[in-house]
């Protein structure tokens, strides 16, 4: 895919692997809406984001509003696509994890997690998706997690939220594959941001033991294996850092995709039978 004057939405674009991700699209060319809750690092990013561009009519735009928040996400995305036109990506990669023992996570801090993580995927969904499906264009890339594949000791709250946004994403790509518009779901490993430095102050002994000698990868990194992963077309996609990520990457998008589309088709032939 060419992404030279697509207009890309990115949750949590100021920061980590989503900025990361805003910097490969403004080398490509694209027009960048990015979204998170501090102006500061956002106006900072932006301007990194300048210094990259392809073109001096790229518009590099931002706007500050918390994804968890359903009414504030749908009144500002409406007034962005008014201004910027329907989004031919969107990225939802805002989230956080706040790793602890089961027992050490207050009822707040799972309903937190869950709210930014899984809420704020869907109420930019919401948002996007109908205009996507009328406009009959577009990608969506959904960042999931590692720890949302596989439970991972102290990340019960987060693995939940990580799991949902996947799920969400498999059962989303068969609905919205009729319209031409593709989901993709991204599973990051352990990613050296300003996020994964604050959840390593959280982690218990037990997390910390588990991944010791697991690589850490730069969010850089982590970009360029979602574009490339997007660019093929990948459902599911994962930086190949071991044999069993392997194994998951190549023969779980086959399997989701053998399901949803073999029973896509049956409801299909279903329907005209009895038309
Ligand atoms: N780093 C890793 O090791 C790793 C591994 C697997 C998955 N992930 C996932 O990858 C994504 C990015 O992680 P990261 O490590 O790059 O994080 P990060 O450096 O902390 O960046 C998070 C970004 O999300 C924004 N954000 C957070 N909460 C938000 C909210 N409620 N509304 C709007 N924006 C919000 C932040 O800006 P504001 O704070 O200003 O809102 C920031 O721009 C997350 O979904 C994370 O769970 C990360």
């Amino acid at each position: 895919m060419d992404y030279d004057k697509k207009v890309v939405f990115i949750t949590g674009g100021s920061s980590g692997i989503g900025l990361a991700l805003a910097k490969e699209f403004a080398k490509r060319g694209a027009h960048l809406l990015l979204i998170a809750r501090r102006e500061q690092p956002l106006a900072e990013a932006k301007e990194q984001l300048r210094r990259l561009v392809k073109s001096s009519a790229q518009r590099i735009e931002s706007v500050s509003l918390d994804v968890a928040k359903h009414e504030v996400v749908a009144k500002e995305l409406s007034k962005w696509i008014k201004q910027l036109g329907v989004p031919d990506v969107v990225v939802n990669n805002a989230g956080f994890a706040t790793p602890a023992r089961f027992e050490e996570i207050s009822y707040e801090d799972f309903r937190s997690v869950m709210d930014v993580n899984l809420g704020g995927t869907w109420n930019v969904l919401q948002a996007v998706v109908p205009e996507m499906k009328k406009r009959r264009s577009g990608q969506i890339l959904n960042v999931s997690s590692v720890a949302g594949f596989v439970g991972v000791y102290g990340y019960t709250s987060y693995g939940a939220s990580k799991s949902a946004v996947a799920h969400l994403s498999a059962a989303l790509r068969s609905e919205l594959k009729p319209h031409n518009v593709s989901v993709h779901v991204l599973f990051p490993p352990n990613t050296e941001t300003p996020g994964f430095e604050e959840e390593n102050k959280h982690k218990p002994a037990e997390t910390h033991a588990i991944e010791a000698g697991d690589p850490i990868l730069q969010p850089e990194q982590v970009a360029r294996i979602a574009i490339k992963g997007l660019e093929r077309g990948r459902f599911a996609i994962m930086a190949p850092y071991s044999s069993f990520i392997r194994f998951v990457n190549g023969v779980l998008p086959r399997l989701v995709h053998a399901v949803t589309d073999g029973s896509v088709r049956k409801a299909q032939k279903h329907q005209s039978k009895s038309a």
